[in-house]
């Protein structure tokens, strides 16, 4: 979910609706606001944000304080009523909260038991009534109340409240999931991350879990769960508002899909010296002796971050030797896992709010694991979690679907593992030296690859009917071919399978038909006889193939409906190249559908629950 909260000199209603716009990536099942202005006004409506937009007209949204909401449902379907802001019964606090309370059903028998009655499905609205309940028992202020109530709570939450008597003071308070605060002269903005705030100031404070904001226009307290007052940490943000606008771009995801020579650039910038042979990750200097002698490194992630982990194990065993395990950090951290001391956990996320993975890094550190972050958003939770790190520098990413991101994270794990092997000593120089230039060409090489943008449009015509799709490829190329059909997935909602090429045999090969496409991620690498292998089995069934593979194969054509053709690239690089057509196939047959491609059905680009 998505929150954002104002309080100052400005009208806060515009203010908050153009923050939900930008948090709409967040969730976009309904969307709400509470104003203070002459008593509290609430205004919520299942849908997107331009849906609550339309719903207001002719109402009064006028006031100079108040939050709002844009929701990904856990509890309770999306509709009218489970929107957010709440109301307590009393009708005098409004609230929205990011995250879930898991111990919900206590509490709420209990108020049922003192007569509360419930207006929604909702674990916020039993934690605000409780909220109220304690307020009105213990006659205090509202901020007691609160304090008393989250001494109760399990779960994760980022919460905002206003009180009708209080009308320029919102109460905010974190755990697990992220709260910004943007300091204006005399006024105050409130978000899950920085990009509804750039716009008015540079100066943010981000909060802590188990603290409490109190904000007013011209006063920023914060405080702990014990009532003692904490000093905010100001930092000044490093983002442009161009980052997180469209740019020309019909969606946010053809924008980031077309930045990534760009993005890669920026993510290789400072910290590749292709020339001298030189990779500089000064996040991990500290730790750079343990990360070399790592007996075990264990990547953690979830979706297409975990698709670069897998990428990475491949990468990471060939260069530097040393074993790898991915797992998917929701099944990671409720399996009791082995964690030996000395252990190296690369935790890869684009948001670093994943709440699986933050909860994953957290487990493992608890047990004496190295904790390295892989990251793209600055100061996000994962990465203050982190021992050491390295940020993708991809910038904003709007898109639900990953694209820019995942390139990034595949750059930064391929100068790591570089970085490792060539201090291990596990290649030698010159492969090092190849393999720098290689990475440095990429950003070259993928706008090359961008040029067949047109075509693989036509491929999306042509193909757009399917009901399903089978993606296959071998090695460093398996797990694009998963990512693949997680794009296809989720942007057009065909349904799609990622598997090893040779695996195929055994179970896809059932579906295989004159009317099934099967897309082979075959580029030139070690494993691409092999490939071809397997494609003549799928030709052989008369299923559709369109191949992805290199410049100079002769073969494949003979065997391909359809072909996409990369520039030749070591194979250690190759999927930074190959992903590119999987981006832009599953973006064009989208649009081609009329889906709405930026904000696929169900999704949410940061899942701040479990
Ligand atoms: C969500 C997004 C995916 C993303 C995954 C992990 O499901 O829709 O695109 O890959 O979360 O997110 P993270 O921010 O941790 O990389």
């Amino acid at each position: 979910c998505g929150i954002v909260g104002y309080t100052g000199k400005r009208q806060a209603y515009p203010v908050i609706i153009k923050g939900l716009k930008r948090l709409e990536y967040r969730g976009y099942d309904s969307a709400g606001v509470a104003l203070i202005n002459d008593g509290l006004h609430v205004f919520k409506k299942k849908g997107r944000v331009s849906d609550l937009e339309e719903s207001v007209v002719g109402e009064n949204i006028g006031g100079h304080t108040g939050i709002g909401h844009t929701r990904w449902a856990t509890h309770g379907e999306p509709s009218d009523r489970n929107a957010h802001p709440h109301t307590s019964q009393s009708g005098k606090i409004a609230m929205i909260h990011n995250g879930i309370i898991e111990n919900y059903a206590q509490i709420k028998k209990e108020l049922t038991a003192k007569g509360y009655v419930f207006k929604s499905d909702t674990d916020t609205e039993v934690l605000l009534n409780f909220i109220d309940d304690i307020q009105q028992k213990n006659e205090c202020t509202l901020e007691e109340a609160l304090r008393i109530a989250l001494r109760r709570v399990v779960g994760a939450y980022c919460l905002l409240l206003i009180h009708k008597d209080d009308p320029e003071t919102i109460i905010a308070a974190r755990k697990g999931s992220p709260l910004v605060i943007g300091i204006g002269k005399d006024e105050h903005f409130l978000a899950s991350d920085a990009s509804p705030i750039i716009e008015y100031t540079k100066e943010v404070v981000y909060v802590n879990d188990y603290e409490i904001a109190i904000v007013r226009p011209d006063e920023l307290i914060l405080k702990n769960l014990g009532n003692e007052k904490q000093t905010p940490f100001i930092t000044k943000l490093d983002m442009e508002l161009a980052a997180i606008e469209k740019g020309g771009y019909d969606h946010f995801m053809l924008k980031e899909i077309f930045e990534q020579p760009q993005t890669i650039y920026d993510c290789l910038r400072g910290r590749l010296d292709a020339v001298h042979g030189n990779i500089i990750l000064s996040g991990m200097n500290q730790y750079a002796e343990q990360i070399m002698n790592a007996p075990r490194i264990i990547i953690l992630a979830c979706g297409t971050s975990w698709h670069a982990g897998l990428v990475a194990e491949y990468i990471i065993e060939e260069l530097c030797r040393i074993p790898v395990e991915v797992e998917y950090a929701s099944e990671f951290r409720y399996r009791n896992p082995v964690i030996h001391k000395g252990d190296v956990i690369i935790a890869i996320s684009q948001s670093g709010e994943t709440a699986d993975t933050l909860v994953a890094i957290e487990t493992a550190k608890e047990q004496g694991a190295i904790i390295l972050g892989i990251v793209n958003v600055v100061g996000s939770s994962i990465a203050r979690k982190s021992h050491a790190g390295a940020y993708t520098h991809a910038g904003p990413e709007i898109g639900v679907a990953s694209t820019k991101a995942f390139t990034a994270q595949l750059a930064v794990l391929t100068m790591i593992a570089l970085k490792i092997a060539h201090e291990k000593g596990s290649i030698n120089n010159e492969r090092f030296m190849h393999l720098c230039k290689e990475l440095a060409d990429i950003p070259e090489k993928v706008a090359l690859v961008l040029t067949q943008a047109e075509a693989i449009k036509v491929l999306a015509e042509k193909y757009k009917d399917a009901t399903d799709a089978l993606y296959l490829g071998r090695g460093y190329n398996f797990p694009i071919a998963l990512e693949g059909a997680l794009k296809l997935k989720e942007i057009s909602y065909i349904h799609a399978e990622g598997y090893p090429a040779a695996e195929m045999k055994h179970g896809p090969i059932a579906l295989v038909t004159d009317t099934l496409p099967v897309v082979f991620v075959a580029t030139k690498d070690s494993y691409h006889e092999k490939v071809v292998s397997n494609m003549q089995e799928i030709k052989a069934r008369k299923g559709r193939v369109i191949a992805v593979i290199t410049e100079g194969d002769t073969i494949s054509p003979t065997l391909a409906d359809d072909v996409i053709i990369m520039p030749p690239a070591d194979e250690i690089v190759a999927p930074m190249l190959s992903t590119i057509p999987m981006q832009l196939l599953a973006y064009y047959i989208g649009v081609a559908k009329g889906y709405d491609v930026d904000k696929p059905r169900n999704l949410a680009k940061s899942v701040t629950v479990e």
